[in-house]
């Protein structure tokens, strides 16, 4: 079948790339012609494991292209809106400009038969004030919300925990064409939801608020062990054996970052307001506070344990939101080393993947590649993204690095012991001060 996908960004490159591994005919469409030309070339324009060879593979066998021109879709029977719906500059909301453009130009070019599916997350109500353009030109418009994980994002693309479809009503048609574009996960046993446009939009905010709220519960409960002396790693192990908690998304730490939950969040929380269910806006708006003061106590944190931060050398741990991806959007790493230095520190970031997109953001930061020069003359060390090479380094030669060996371990991954034996005085976030943990398992 042929398939366009406009807007290739995060979700849009790799939607493309693997509906052209399912033996697709697909063409990308993107405004920004530099990364268009990075995409023909194979080569995405951000680090998503096994990104590049699917795009150069898929491109080689001549099914994967990419333009700039909207009119390339026209033969395509499936057009996949992936545009970003980002939080607007000036308020909590969903900025959906690019959305908004994408109907404006796409509308015109559409054929009678062919089904626009949006892709990206939109507040409710967005899709069903396109229903009358795309049906004015014989066309019909579905919702199939995405649910990948970057870092994950072809796995989670090509073998995905649900398909959920967004009909308008009386549209009997839509659902066997998209079977037919997801023929191979339908085979392999994907469960199906077939349901109207508002719940599959809710469908998709909803997954992510659970998510964000799943984790500042356990930062809550991180709060209350830093005060009580308790140990929430252990505290999370415990409620987890419990399958109706499960363990997942109950990595207590700095926090939820990235170009979706926090956003997302804080656009559900507009739009439930705007529909009068201030309430549920209410519980997002908690778990975005309870989030955002993590990133605060890593600094009281940092700072106590130097007694100040005016000059002092702190060397943080990672840049982007989370490991395996170079993506700064909202990060919680970026934001803790930006509010050190504003409080005066010495700040020196590294990162293996991000630190290109962390410069464009915040160039006033300094950035070293290499772990063991950042951490040469640091008075204290911030791990902030988990990246199994921080996890894993060396604490006698970072300690022979260090001007002094404090260690705050924001993410909760640091073997302690090993750091407090290698002569560190080690914080965890989330753990009472003095060693702490499993006494007893099994
Ligand atoms: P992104 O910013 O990485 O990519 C958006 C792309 O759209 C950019 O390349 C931009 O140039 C392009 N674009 C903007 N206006 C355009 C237009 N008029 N025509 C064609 N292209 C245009 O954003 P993203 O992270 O890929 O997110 C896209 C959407 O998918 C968002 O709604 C997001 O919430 C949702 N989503 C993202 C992920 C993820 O992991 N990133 C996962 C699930 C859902
Ligand atoms: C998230 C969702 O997991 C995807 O299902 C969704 O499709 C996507 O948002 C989206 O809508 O864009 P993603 O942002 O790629 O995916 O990353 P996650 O793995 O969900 O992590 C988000 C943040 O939560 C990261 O900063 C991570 O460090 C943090 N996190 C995650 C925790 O602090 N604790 C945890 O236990 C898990």
């Amino acid at each position: 079948m042929k398939v366009s996908v406009i807007g290739c960004g995060y979700l849009g490159a790799v939607h493309a790339a693997a509906m052209a591994s399912l033996g697709h005919e697909v063409v990308g469409v993107d405004v920004d012609p530099i990364r268009v030309a990075a995409l023909a070339a194979g080569r995405a324009p951000f680090y998503e494991p096994d990104l590049d060879e699917l795009l150069a593979r898929t491109g080689r066998a001549g099914r994967l292209s990419f333009t700039t021109d909207i009119e390339d879709v026209k033969g395509a029977s499936v057009h996949f809106v992936c545009v970003g719906t980002p939080q607007s500059a000036d308020s909590d909301a969903a900025d959906l400009r690019y959305v908004e453009a994408v109907f404006a130009a796409l509308v015109p070019v559409l054929q009678p038969g062919d089904v626009v599916a949006g892709k990206s997350t939109v507040p409710v109500g967005t899709a069903e004030g396109h229903v009358a353009e795309v049906e004015a030109a014989g066309a019909r418009l579905v919702w199939n919300p995405e649910f990948l994980r970057e870092g994950y994002a072809i796995r989670d693309t090509l073998s995905p925990d649900r398909l959920v479809y967004g009909l308008a009503p009386g549209d009997a048609t839509s659902a066997a064409v998209l079977d037919a574009v997801y023929a191979r996960q339908l085979d392999a046993g994907t469960p199906r939801i077939v349901t109207d446009l508002t719940t599959a939009e809710l469908v998709k905010v909803a997954a992510n608020s659970f998510l964000a709220t799943k984790i500042s519960f356990i930062n809550a409960m991180a709060e209350l062990c830093e005060v009580a002396g308790g140990d929430v790693g252990t505290l999370a192990d415990a409620i987890g054996l419990d399958p109706r908690i499960g363990r997942k998304f109950l990595g207590a730490g700095v926090g939820f970052g990235g170009g979706c939950l926090p956003k997302d969040i804080r656009a559900f929380s507009v739009r439930a307001h705007e529909l009068g269910a201030d309430s549920a806006g209410g519980l997002l708006r908690e778990v975005d506070a309870i989030n955002l003061r993590r990133r605060a106590h890593v600094v009281d944190l940092v700072q106590n344990e130097l007694g100040g931060l005016v000059g002092a050398r702190v060397t943080v741990l990672g840049a982007a939101f989370k490991p395996d991806s170079d993506d700064v959007r909202d990060s919680p790493a970026l934001d803790v080393a930006l509010r050190l230095a504003s409080a005066g520190a010495d700040v020196v970031v590294t990162d293996p993947r991000a630190i290109d997109s962390a410069r464009r953001v915040a160039p006033g930061l300094t950035y070293v590649a290499d772990l063991e020069d950042a951490v040469r003359g640091a008075d204290a060390v911030v791990l902030l993204t988990e990246w199994p090479q921080y996890r894993d380094a060396d604490p006698v030669r970072l300690g022979a690095l260090a001007s002094r060996r404090v260690v705050v371990d924001g993410r909760r991954v640091l073997d302690r012991a090993a750091w407090e034996v290698a002569g560190w005085r080690v914080r965890v976030i989330g753990s009472a001060d003095g060693p702490m943990g499993i006494l007893s398992a099994g």
